[in-house]
Formats: C-alpha cells, sequence, structure tokens
C-alpha cells in the first residue's frame, strides 16, 4: 500500500473515534452482527491491521515483512474450504498466534511467529469474512514465485510434506 493511503486510513480510524456520529454507532453496531465481510469499514480496519505488515504494494519479495495476505488465504482456504471454519479458524490464529497453531510453516521461519496484538475479536472476524469474500492483491510477481514453491498447488505443505 502507499505510505499516503496507510496514513489516510489512519487518520480515518482516528477521525471515526473522535466523532461518534449516527454513521459510525450504525457500523459499531453491525459489527457485533453476524458476520458479513464486505463494509467499509472492515475495509478500512484490515487495511490499517493487516496490510500494515501484510500488504505488499510496491515491495519486492525480498523486502516483505509478513507473507503477502493472498497467500495466507490460499494456506487457509485449503485446509478450511468452508467459510465459516475458514473465519473461525483464521480469527482464533490471530488473536492469539502460537508456533503450534501455525498453518504456514516457511511463514514462521522466515519472518518469525506473528506478534500478538490487541486486535478485538468482532474486528477479526469481520476481517476474516472479508479476506474470504473479497479479492486479495497480488503482486506482479505472486503467480510465478507461487508455482516456484508449490509446484503441487498445495500452498505450504508443511515440514513432512502434504
Ligand atoms: C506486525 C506485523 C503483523 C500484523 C499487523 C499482522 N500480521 Fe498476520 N502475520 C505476521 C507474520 C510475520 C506472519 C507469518 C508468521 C506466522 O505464520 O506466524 C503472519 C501470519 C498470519 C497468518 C497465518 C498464520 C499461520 O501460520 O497459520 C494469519 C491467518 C494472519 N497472519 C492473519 C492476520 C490478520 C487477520 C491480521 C490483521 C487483523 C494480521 N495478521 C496482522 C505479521 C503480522
Amino acid at each position: 500500500m502507499k505510505p499516503y493511503l496507510l496514513l489516510f486510513s489512519l487518520l480515518g480510524l482516528l477521525f471515526g473515534a473522535c466523532q461518534p456520529s449516527a454513521a459510525t454507532e450504525t457500523e459499531t453496531t453491525a459489527l457485533s452482527q453476524p458476520v458479513s465481510g464486505g463494509d467499509s469499514l472492515t475495509a478500512l480496519l484490515f487495511q490499517s491491521q493487516c496490510l500494515i505488515c501484510h500488504g505488499v504494494g510496491d515491495r519486492s519479495h525480498e523486502e516483505l515483512l509478513a507473507p503477502p495476505i493472498e497467500a495466507v488465504k490460499r494456506r487457509y482456504q485449503f485446509l478450511y474450504p468452508e467459510r465459516d471454519s475458514f473465519i473461525a479458524e483464521m480469527t482464533r490464529f490471530t488473536l492469539n498466534p502460537t508456533a503450534e497453531e501455525a498453518r504456514m510453516y516457511g511463514a514462521v521461519s522466515r519472518f518469525k511467529l506473528m506478534p500478538k496484538l490487541a486486535f478485538q475479536e468482532a474486528h477479526v472476524r469481520q476481517i476474516s469474512a472479508y479476506i474470504f469474500d473479497e479479492e486479495m492483491e497480488k503482486p506482479g510477481w505472486f503467480e510465478a514465485h507461487f508455482l516456484e514453491q508449490h509446484p503441487d498447488g498445495i500452498p505450504d505443505p508443511g515440514p513432512a510434506g502434504p
């Protein structure tokens, strides 16, 4: 993501937090409703809380801070093709990352375990649904690299293979 976009997202969050307008209240209420991914608040949360590390933007493969979110999505969709279990498992890990629960072994050894951050569960559930439902950004080099790493099509099969 471009830096100005990020700044814009963060400003948007701050602004939203300081100005409890009717619109903000509606959106907050929506977060406690059963999950439906694609509202604009979720997109903003996703950008500011996840893409800050999982975003690719102009970064080359060597400059990444974390696996691209598309790679995370493929791994989780491979393991949990059902939307509900995808959301549940992604939320579980994101709220409390542990090496035992990690499913992206290559990423853990390259980037170290994802840090435990102060996310709200309702937000993470919304974001996980958003990741499942929406198209994620893919850098130009992504598909070629993915094929090279996973010639059998299985995303990150782990130390003992698929
Ligand atoms: C401070 C940087 C950082 C932020 C912010 C971050 N992540 Fe991560 N995340 C990582 C790194 C590094 C990894 C790769 C290591 C690992 O798998 O634990 C990772 C891995 C993951 C994985 C795969 C875990 C596995 O191995 O099974 C999921 C799912 C994930 N992140 C979800 C999220 C979501 C959702 C958000 C936003 C709510 C988020 N992350 C925010 C750094 C971050």
